[in-house]
């Protein structure tokens, strides 16, 4: 009896893992993901780390969407990001803005 109550902390443990990772929207995959993750640096910073960068700062959304749609260095000294990533449009642009934020 002991051990099947254990078997299910185990299995209602991993449930909880498995709602917790949280997975790139597709349009990050196609067009940001060969130089960006969510919580590991790649050619560009963990998108994590942007989320932490701009917390409680209300122009956030503003300022990433401006950003990713110029391109450019924003600070990280890793390198130059190009306007629009692969070629994202400008709403998943912004999609992929409230994503970023929205990590924690
Ligand atoms: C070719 C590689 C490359 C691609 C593709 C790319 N990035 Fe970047 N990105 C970078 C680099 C490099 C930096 C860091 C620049 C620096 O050193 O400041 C960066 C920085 C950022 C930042 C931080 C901005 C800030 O204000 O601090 C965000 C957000 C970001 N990228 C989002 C995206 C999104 C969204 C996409 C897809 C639409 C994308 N990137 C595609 C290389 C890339």
């Amino acid at each position: 009896m002991k051990a099947f109550i254990g078997g299910f902390a185990v299995a209602g443990m991993m449930l909880a893992g498995n709602a917790m990772a949280v997975d790139m929207p597709a349009e990050g995959k196609t067009y940001c993901s060969m130089c960006h993750a969510i919580d590991k640096k790649k050619v560009g910073p963990a998108w994590k780390d942007v989320a932490a960068k701009y917390k409680g700062n209300p122009d956030a959304e503003k300022t990433l969407i401006a950003h990713i749609t110029k391109g450019g260095s924003f600070g990280w000294n890793i390198g130059v990001m190009p306007p629009r990533g692969m070629g994202a449009k400008d709403e998943q642009i912004a999609l992929l803005a409230k994503f970023i934020l929205g990590l924690k």
